[in-house]
């Protein structure tokens, strides 16, 4: 697989599974460049360990003018984006009765305005220069369609996402634009890893909703994400790729 020369702008760059994304497209040829609410200096620390640093900008993808900013500066420094990753998201683990609109409207403010608002900023910046050829992908899960206990908002904040996909797929199709989605797996990096460790009943449950019976590499989700970054998935329009080791093939819990 080959990403040279292709520009690749991924959001939640700096958390646990957006530094292996990084670090597996700038292996492959890709110019990427990363966006997170962290300051600068906080995430050139998580990017300590990458063999190639991206190109990064501060940003709030709920904030819309803050996001159109980034992006057209990114694209005045760096280029233009052949692919723009909406890949930011949050959980919150709570029971729905005791789950709080503050909660729920903080998840989806994230994970469906941010995805939503980095989507349009990225569309209208294609539009405006008449670039063809240019790609969105969205970080989804296997949740989207599977219930699973005391994260309810953000299963449905997923499947809402899935939707987003498919409607920027086929709004922009004729516009040269394509819109695909991953919905990894119990991925062993960042919030599932964290849940794992530290909740009992949660690792009992997960451990028996694997098939495969190990915790995701995240390695395979950047590769999963670098292919559809590829050239190799050039016919694929308004798809969710499943990559989670079967948790979905059945409610094994
Ligand atoms: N870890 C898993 O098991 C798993 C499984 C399936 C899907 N996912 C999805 O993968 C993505 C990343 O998950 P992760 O495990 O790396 O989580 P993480 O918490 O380690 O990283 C999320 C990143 O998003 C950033 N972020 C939060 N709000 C933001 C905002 N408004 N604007 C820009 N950046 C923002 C955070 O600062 C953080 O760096 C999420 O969309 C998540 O839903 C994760």
């Amino acid at each position: 697989m080959n990403l040279d020369g292709k520009i690749v702008v991924i959001s939640g760059a700096a958390g646990a599974l957006g530094v292996v994304i990084c670090d597996r497209l700038a292996a492959l040829g890709a110019k990427v460049v990363a966006l997170d609410i962290e300051t600068a200096d906080a995430a050139e620390a998580r990017f300590a360990d990458c063999t190639s640093k991206p190109a990064y900008y501060t940003c709030d993808v709920s904030n819309e003018a803050e996001t159109a900013d980034a992006l057209a500066r990114l694209a005045k420094e760096v280029g233009m984006p052949d692919v723009v990753c909406c890949h930011a998201g949050v959980v919150h683990v709570e029971k729905v009765q005791d789950y709080s609109l503050e909660q729920f409207d903080a998840l989806m403010n994230v994970n469906v305005r941010g995805s939503f608002v980095l989507a349009k900023a990225a569309t209208n910046l294609w539009l405006a220069a008449g670039y063809t050829g240019a790609q969105l992908i969205f970080t989804s899960s296997w949740v989207h369609d599977v219930p699973w206990p005391e994260i309810t908002p953000y299963t449905a904040s997923k499947a809402a996402m899935n939707a987003l996909t498919r409607g920027f797929a086929r709004e922009l199709a004729a516009n040269g634009i394509r819109a695909n989605a991953i919905a990894p797996g119990i991925v062993g990096a960042g919030m599932a890893l964290k849940t794992w460790n530290e909740n009992a009943d949660y690792r009992s449950r997960a451990e028996k909703a694997i098939p495969l019976g190990f915790l995701q590499p995240p390695e395979s989700v950047a590769d999963a994400i670098a292919f559809l970054c590829s050239d190799m998935s050039s016919y694929m329009t308004g798809s969710v790729l499943v990559v989670d080791g079967g948790c979905s093939l059945y409610p094994n819990i």
